[in-house]
């Protein structure tokens, strides 16, 4: 899909997700389905809009929005360069943490956005986002930085912005695992250099069998 096709895409899964009678829907003053180039290379997956997100529909607009802003100019990207969505796309009462059965209940809208967007790196901020992606199990703390591969997906998962606000330590250690992600990137890309060769290789010996 080229650009246009994706905005398309998620313009008609946001219109189908959005029209569902969903857990939260009823206490959220909006959905906030996420924002963002949807021909990225770089995909931010959060938990779930708060106060601020609520009111505007839109992602990370508040003081974690800021900080995330911040880290993305760090690497030379602007937040229009990139997306960025949330595991749950309305507002949670109160900011509480999601149950499980929200979180089950919205998987495939994310689960949606991630296959049409299909970023060449998914960047899980906190808990929730990476257990979505990566299974339970995992600690932040040993493995925030990390980069991962399941199903064919690069996932680096990292600590929320929020959680940096009031924990101030967190600030270098996120801006470090930031700091990793041209590099990331530029591997990948690397790699799937190698693979479009070898195709082309391999079709190339194929014709020449026959
Ligand atoms: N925190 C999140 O996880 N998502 C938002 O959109 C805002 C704050």
């Amino acid at each position: 899909m080229n650009k246009q096709e994706k905005e398309m895409a998620l313009v008609k899964l946001n219109d189908e997700w959005g029209r569902k009678d969903l857990p939260l829907k009823s206490v959220a003053t909006h959905a906030v389905p996420g924002e963002g180039n949807p021909d990225t290379d770089i995909l931010f997956i959060g938990e779930a809009p708060g106060k601020n997100e609520d009111e505007q529909g839109r992602p990370f607009v508040g003081a974690a929005g800021k900080f995330l802003d911040q880290l993305i100019a760090g690497i030379g990207y602007k937040r229009e360069d990139v997306f960025i969505a949330n595991v749950i796309k309305h507002r949670p009462p109160g900011n509480r943490d999601p149950l499980p059965e929200e979180i089950e209940a919205y998987r495939p809208w994310l689960e949606g956005q991630i296959e049409i967007i299909k970023a060449h790196l998914i960047i899980t901020l906190g808990r929730f986002s990476m257990e979505f992606l990566l299974g339970p199990g995992f600690s932040i703390t040993k493995i925030h930085g990390q980069p991962k591969r399941r199903n064919g997906r690069v996932i680096i998962p990292m600590y929320h912005p929020a959680a940096a606000l009031y924990r101030g330590d967190l600030r270098p250690v996120l801006a470090a695992d930031f700091a990793k992600i041209p590099k990331v990137l530029k591997l990948i890309r690397e790699g799937e250099a190698v693979s479009e060769e070898k195709k082309k290789e391999e079709q190339k010996s194929q014709k020449s069998l026959f």
